[in-house]
């Protein structure tokens, strides 16, 4: 069985090809981030019409680089959920189209579930029951994923996202989009200790919950004084903004790995699976890395190439297809974050 799946739901025009064992025959990216980087974050509408663009030379791309024409292909998936409506209705309607014009079935992603999955596919193993922890621009869910498509969600954030946290306190830092990137390199040549910073819910054990609203807000003080918002015209010297950014940095990762170790201590669980863009965080691997050596875990971080928006995740959906599971035509886009007590598909 040889599948294309496609990914849409926020910046990255994302293709590839799969076979039914997992193998990727050809995939593309094309990112978004120089469209959206003088907006300091991505513009949904900017976004939408860029996938409109890129969408069907990213497939030609694919299949080209695969070695598969059109014909070969035996089913069409495509992420349906969550994202940024418009972005996930170019993919939506091309996956459609294909399945429509090809006469194949047509299968729905949840992204979310597609980057615990991109762990799967980096493992090259089965890798559930896990934790599953999603850290990314939208998202800072852990759950309890029983198989690939069955998770129950054990917390997330109550405001922003780890990478929304990145992306807005480079910003105020003067740093360019995306921001956890450039926060790394700056972090860098840091003292992480320079800034106290809050680690909120971290006295919390019954939570496994997160926050980091407050934590942007310590970093705004922290330039313009306390109480005060007007820092853009302050100028900070470039120690400064390296020890901002490297303390800033300690303390999201401080939040990440102990709320996924009282994940695992919650459930018994002993493998934890790490995806989402702020995974390719360097910082976060190597504390991650060291804090799952001690605790004795089984820790599965994607490849950076897997960890940011892709569709070689989008294999999830062969689990589907070889349950019999497909979706119908009349299947729409579904935007919203999944909230605790929903359950996926
Ligand atoms: O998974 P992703 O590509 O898209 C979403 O589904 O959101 O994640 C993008 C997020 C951005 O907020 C970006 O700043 C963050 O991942 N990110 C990082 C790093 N690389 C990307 N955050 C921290 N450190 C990084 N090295
Ligand atoms: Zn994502």
């Amino acid at each position: 069985m040889i599948i294309l799946t496609l990914e849409t739901t926020c910046d990255e025009t994302a293709a590839a090809v799969l076979n039914d064992r997992l193998e990727v025959l050809g995939a593309t990216v094309a990112s978004q981030d120089a469209l959206h980087r003088r907006f300091g974050g991505v513009v949904p509408e900017v976004a939408s019409r860029a996938h409109v663009e890129r969408i069907i030379p990213v497939i030609d791309e694919t299949l080209r680089r695969a070695g598969v024409t059109l014909a070969e292909l035996d089913a069409v998936a495509v992420a349906t959920t969550p994202g940024l409506a418009g972005s996930l209705l170019v993919g939506l309607v091309a996956a459609k189209t294909l399945a429509m014009a090809l006469d194949i079935p047509l299968v729905a992603i949840d992204h979310v579930q597609a980057h615990v999955y991109a762990c799967r596919m980096a493992a090259g193993h089965d890798v559930f029951p896990c934790i599953g922890f999603v850290v990314s621009g939208g998202h800072t869910n852990l759950f309890h994923c029983h198989t690939p498509t069955n998770f129950v969600l054990l917390g997330s954030t109550i405001d922003d996202a780890a990478g929304e946290a990145f992306d807005k306190v480079a910003a105020m830092l003067g740093l360019a989009y995306p921001g956890g990137p450039s926060i790394q390199r700056a972090a860098a040549n840091g003292n992480p200790a320079a800034y106290k910073l809050p680690r909120a819910l971290m006295d919390d054990p019954q939570r496994l919950d997160f926050s980091f609203s407050g934590l942007k807000t310590a970093v705004r003080y922290q330039i313009a004084g306390p109480g005060r918002t007007d820092f853009a015209s302050l100028k900070l010297d470039p120690q400064q903004v390296a020890d901002l950014a490297a303390s800033f940095q300690e303390a999201v990762v401080d939040c990440l790995v102990g709320k996924s170790l009282l994940a695992l201590k919650r459930t018994g669980l002993t493998t934890l699976c790490v995806g989402g863009g702020v995974a390719a965080n360097a910082r976060f691997r190597e504390r991650m890395t060291a804090a799952a050596a001690q605790s004795g875990c089984e820790l599965i971080i994607a490849p950076m190439a897997l960890c940011t928006d892709n569709a070689v995740m989008g294999a999830i959906a062969l689990e589907r297809l070889k349950a019999g599971i497909t979706d119908s035509m009349e299947i729409d886009v579904k935007p919203g974050l999944m909230r605790i007590g929903d359950s996926p598909h």
